[in-house]
């Protein structure tokens, strides 16, 4: 298998069985976003037909309602549902105490409200997102959405707590990307994270700021797939 292959075979081993221990009949959802939540949702619209769960989802971007509707699951909101069961979401990166980045995919906003309004948080992903510590894996900086007008000083601010701050540049379109919230973010680079409670309380200081992709002790369990098709939780 080319290491591709494998990639997946641990993103969609990791979703059937996270689905397979934590669905239960009557739920409410948080859906998140990027390519591993695909097969958890894919496995759940098949739980749901089977078993008749009477599921209802929330989602956590675009990416994730499209997701809803096209797997003809039942969509609904946080107005009329604000307490979540169960979240469902990926990882850009864990940790050995299941804290997290995320916004690889510029959902991170959204993501963390639903998150903070859910029960129970579980994270699958496959093999490459597991470290020790934050910022081990995943080289690509910390995302940080920032209201526009902001984002010049605030990266000024990133980078007198030590980051080195990139704004993220949209493909195909000219300029840079916009969030689901039509904001921008910015992608800082704080190498190996020993403290990230304290990083993430630092930058959600500054003005301008309107989330970090650092979740802290957010998680309740990971399940991470591997290269030879078992699945570790922790
Ligand atoms: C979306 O912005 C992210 O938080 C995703 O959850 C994260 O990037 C993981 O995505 P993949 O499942 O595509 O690796």
């Amino acid at each position: 298998m080319s290491e591709n292959e494998l990639i997946e075979l641990g993103k969609k081993n990791a979703a059937i069985k996270a689905i397979e221990d934590n669905l239960e009949k009557n739920m409410i959802l948080g859906i998140g976003s990027g390519s591993t939540v695909v097969y958890a949702v894919e496995e759940i619209a098949k739980m749901n037909k089977i078993k008749n769960l009477n599921l209802k989802c929330i989602p956590t971007s675009f990416q994730s309602y499209q997701l809803i509707i096209e797997n003809s699951l039942t969509l609904v909101s946080l107005d009329q549902y604000p307490e979540i069961d169960l979240d469902i979401d990926g990882a850009d990166e864990i940790d050995k105490d299941l804290n997290l980045i995320k916004g690889g995919g510029g959902c991170l906003v959204q993501e963390k409200i639903i998150a903070s309004n859910s029960r129970k948080i579980i994270i699958i992903a496959d093999y490459r997102k597991k470290s020790n510590f934050l910022g081990e894996q995943w080289k690509k900086g910390v995302p940080i959405e920032v209201i526009p007008i902001a984002y010049i000083p605030i990266m000024k601010k990133l980078t007198s707590l030590g980051g080195k701050p990139i704004l993220r540049m949209a493909k195909m379109k000219a300029g840079p990307l916009i969030t689901d919230n039509s904001n921008f973010i910015l992608d800082v680079d704080f190498g190996i994270i020993q403290n990230p409670q304290e990083l993430d309380q630092k930058i959600i200081q500054i003005p301008g700021v309107v989330d970090t992709g650092l979740f802290v002790k957010m998680a309740s369990n990971a399940y991470i797939g591997q290269k030879d098709g078992t699945i570790i939780k922790i």
